[in-house]
């Protein structure tokens, strides 16, 4: 399997944390990509016309994407107990907090966007207070069901410690952890975990 892929990306992550959950990760080849959306890349596009990553070529030569697609993807492969619940309540549990984790992730990378690409004079101040606003009330969420989340390893905790490292990698100043004390120590110990560990951006 080839993955179009970018060490910071936190969706990216999600997929390479699954991969190595699946015990997958050794036949994955990384293929580097460093595009924006301002700055396309041609071999990206030509896989993904929507220009995103994770973007994953199977070894059949089927092309996937987004992360969702390519999460159940490697589920369904490889081994150990599936990330994905099969039905009943467990499966939409841990859908929706894939959605909550994914959501985080979809403001941040948002906003990093928005304060790194977007030229100075152009930025709006509004659009990323409601960025940030979101992120403020999925983290109060995730804090008011964090006992819930802890037990089992499913694709929702895998997006939340995903949706949590990006934050402490591009806005540690932001400091969610004040206020989030459940939250923040449910992180400690899933970021420990072998599959956050090999994929922790640099
Ligand atoms: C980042 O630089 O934060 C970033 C790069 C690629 C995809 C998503 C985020």
């Amino acid at each position: 399997m080839k993955l179009h892929f970018n060490p910071v990306s936190p969706f990216v992550r999600k997929a390479l944390v699954v991969a190595h959950e699946r015990g997958l990760a050794a036949q994955i080849t990384l293929l580097p990509r460093a595009m924006s959306p301002v700055t396309p890349d041609e071999e990206l596009n030509r896989d993904n016309p929507l220009g995103k990553i994770p973007c994953l070529i199977t070894d059949d030569g089927l092309v996937l994407y987004d992360s969702r697609v390519i999460c159940a993807y490697l589920d369904s492969l490889g081994q150990g107990p599936e990330l994905i619940p099969a039905g009943g309540s467990e499966r939409w549990a841990a859908l929706r907090r894939e959605a909550l984790g994914d959501g985080i992730m979809d403001a941040g990378v948002g906003m990093r966007y928005e304060t790194v690409l977007r030229p100075e004079g152009l930025r709006w101040a509004d659009w990323i207070a409601g960025q940030k606003g979101k992120i403020a009330r999925a983290l109060d969420a995730l804090e008011a069901e964090a006992q819930e989340v802890a037990p089992r390893l499913h694709i929702g905790t895998i997006a939340i410690g995903c949706a949590l490292g990006y934050l402490d990698f591009r806005f540690a100043d932001d400091r969610w952890r004040e206020r989030r004390p459940r939250l923040a120590e449910w992180f400690a110990t899933f970021a420990e975990r072998a599959s956050m560990r090999a994929t922790a951006p640099a």
